[in-house]
């Protein structure tokens, strides 16, 4: 006993083992790997093989919960070339050999669900774009507002887009509400200017991210995990930390198994009144709690993911890093030696189990991507 004692005693925190409440679901650790659009998957939205390949290496890699790509729910909501879909059941085969290839690791596999809203560009969608309100949060393209009838058939693709997603393996599904898509475009007063019952007040912006998590769990079963993945702020949509504080109070409300906070970099905060905290921390202390937190942004070493469990998160993510290791939770053991950073040359890309295709991506991330 006493040897266990110390051996968790001196176990790096984002190693540790956590069960959700939900059905008592096990994960190894605390690792995430944070959803990454990496194009790979086929035109019609079929999941391709390079697709699996490259999460497969992360789960084999020891994350504990490994999130997919943004994967939208309505075909006119496609935000990038080679994204796979959830729209159709025709896509569960495909789901089926994602999700058996990350849990055969022992890792958690959740879906991340999506619509890009103004920013599903036109190019691929052959519509207007659709959002909250018309609005040109995406510099020069301008959305139509969706209707009642249509907001209503949003919600209940996200659900069927999840219930798809169940019976397809996965563990659960993260809805994204960040990065100023569709379900951020609704929550932010600069996209949602309706004065019907889903705009025009911080609980009518937020009824549309609420109907959606009522929605996955009329269509999915009582142990699949739901969480929501939220930006902090966000100057597109007018997210103010004030809007982000009613956002995750509300979600107190809501039936979550864990909230995912985007920070970009989380040694960054911002002031409310006279106190200035860092942005996990201040969802930490709204959330009181009540929901497992993730937190995602700038980190790479042990000592950052350490920080980031420090402010609050009882999970941390991570993106880039998991790009270039994907066995980064290796690095976090003691002893260890610090995970090297990027430009990385292509041939270690592919190693990684990048195809071409997402390598190419990687070059416009500035410094990612080095000359071999
Ligand atoms: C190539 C790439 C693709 C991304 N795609 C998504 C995505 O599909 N959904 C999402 O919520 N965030 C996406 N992000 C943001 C990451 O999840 C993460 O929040 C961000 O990169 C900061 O974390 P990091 O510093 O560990 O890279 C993407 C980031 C990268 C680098």
């Amino acid at each position: 006993m006493m040897s266990v004692v110390r051996v968790l005693g001196c176990m790096h925190p984002a190693l540790q083992p956590f069960v959700f409440k939900r059905g008592g679901i096990k994960v190894q650790n605390r690792c995430v790997l944070a959803a990454m659009t990496n194009k790979q998957s086929h035109e019609n939205g079929v999941v391709s093989d390079d697709e699996v390949r490259w999460l497969e290496a992360r789960a084999k890699g020891g994350f504990g919960i490994v999130c997919t790509a943004a994967t939208h729910v309505e075909l006119d909501g496609k935000g990038w070339n080679g994204a796979f879909g959830t729209f159709s059941d025709d896509f569960i085969p495909g789901l089926r050999k994602m999700a058996k290839s990350i849990k055969t690791h022992g890792a958690l596999a959740i879906a991340q669900l999506f619509h890009g809203g103004v920013r599903a560009p036109e190019d691929l969608t052959n519509v207007q774009p659709k959002s909250a309100s018309v609005h040109t949060v995406a510099h020069d393209v301008t959305s139509r507002a969706m209707d009642e009838a249509e907001i209503l058939a949003t919600i209940r693709a996200f659900g069927e887009a999840a219930r798809r997603c169940e019976e397809a393996g996965f563990d659960g599904v993260e809805l994204h509400g960040a990065h100023g898509y569709l379900i951020s475009q609704f929550l932010g007063p600069k996209s949602n200017f309706r004065a019907d019952a889903w705009g025009g007040s911080a609980p009518a912006r937020h009824r549309f991210l609420a109907s959606i998590v009522n929605e996955v769990r009329r269509q999915t079963t009582a142990k699949f995990l739901l969480g929501v993945r939220l930006s902090p702020i966000q100057a597109a949509t007018g997210t103010t930390l004030e809007h982000s504080k009613l956002t995750v109070e509300a979600s107190q409300d809501w039936d979550l198994d864990f909230l995912h906070i985007s920070c970009w970099d989380i040694t960054e905060g911002a002031s409310m009144g006279e106190r200035h905290q860092r942005f996990t921390e201040w969802c930490a202390e709204w959330n009181a709690g009540r929901h497992p937190l993730i937190t995602t942004g700038g980190i790479w070493t042990a000592k950052d993911a350490e920080n980031g469990m420090a402010q609050g998160a009882d999970f941390v993510g991570v993106a880039r890093a998991g790009i270039g290791h994907h066995n980064w939770p290796a690095c976090l053991q003691e002893g260890a030696t610090a995970p090297p950073r990027p430009p990385f040359s292509r041939s270690h890309l592919s190693h990684q189990a990048l195809s071409p295709t997402f390598i190419e991506y990687m070059r416009r991330w500035d410094g990612f991507v080095g000359e071999d």
